[in-house]
């Protein structure tokens, strides 16, 4: 995976900025994290690992929910998100620690590490992680992972003058989506729940400011090598231009899918 692909994370402030956005503008009234979380019983869970944690997006609600002393390791390649991973456990009374590490193929943990371990719109940059999840997991632990739709991702890229990168862009969630999330997992896992999360943003008008923002976050992705910080394509600033003057408003699918995964199989 191209580094720049990465940057989009590595300020914790301004991918937190971004989730605010995202939520603001999504169709779907309920959060993806009520959807995942809100009807399980995760009373049991002591020893938590969250794997791509970023600012902690996920950990805030999960440490609303797990045992009253339990413990998190977040692992993320940006180190700056240690403090603001560690403040969203800390905002529920749960502690834990950080390791800025990049996840390959191995995990350092003993088998049986973990009650809980989550990885949140990250498990696509390291999908060969997955037999290893499984092993550091408890024979009765869970596996939460939540990924994108590939069935809608790249359109209209080739209509915004981006469709030589939609193969790249599809590649990277084709890794592990909601399409094909339980094929990666059968082998590691003998009890797999899909839950899908039907969502889109609406941007009207008046939220173009926050529209662009959404695209300059996404920019690396859409043209690699770039950065945030780099100008937008201008073939792509006139496709958004004329979907404001024909619709009044641009449409991004944002269907994703949670897999909530047990009996680890490796035990
Ligand atoms: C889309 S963000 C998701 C962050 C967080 N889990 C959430 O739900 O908001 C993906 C995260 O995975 C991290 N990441 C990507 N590849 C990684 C790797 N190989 N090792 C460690 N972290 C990685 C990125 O730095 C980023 O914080």
């Amino acid at each position: 995976m191209a580094a720049s692909s990465l940057w989009p994370y590595r300020c914790p402030a301004s991918h937190e900025y971004m989730s605010a956005v995202i939520r603001r503008r999504s169709t779907n009234t309920r959060d993806v994290r009520e959807v995942v979380l809100d009807d399980l019983d995760l009373s049991f869970v002591r020893k938590i690992l969250d794997l791509g944690c970023g600012f902690g997006f996920m950990a805030g609600p999960l440490a609303a929910r797990v045992a009253e002393d339990a413990r998190f390791i977040g692992v993320d390649a940006w180190a700056a998100n240690e403090a603001s991973f560690l403040q969203k456990i800390a905002d529920h009374g749960r502690s834990g620690i950080f390791e800025c590490k990049c996840i390959e193929t191995e995990l350092p943990w003993p088998d049986g590490s973990f009650d809980l371990v989550v990885c949140s719109y990250s498990l696509y940059f390291f999908v060969d992680i997955i037999p290893e999840i499984a092993r550091v997991l408890t024979p009765d632990g869970l596996f939460l992972a939540i990924t994108h739709s590939e069935a809608k991702v790249v359109d209209g890229l080739p209509d915004a003058g981006l469709g030589h990168v939609a193969s790249g862009l599809l590649a990277l969630i084709q890794r592990f989506s909601a399409e094909n999330g339980r094929d990666c997992l059968s082998r590691s896992f003998g009890e797999i729940v899909r839950i899908d999360y039907a969502n889109s943003l609406r941007f009207a008008r008046e939220h173009e400011d926050e529209l662009m923002t959404y695209l300059r976050f996404k920019l690396p992705f859409l043209v690699p090598g770039s950065t945030p910080e780099d100008d937008l394509p201008a073939d792509l600033l006139r496709f958004v231009e004329t979907l404001m003057s024909q619709n009044g408003e641009v449409i991004v699918d944002k269907s994703d899918a949670a897999f909530r995964c047990r009996r680890p199989q490796c035990h």
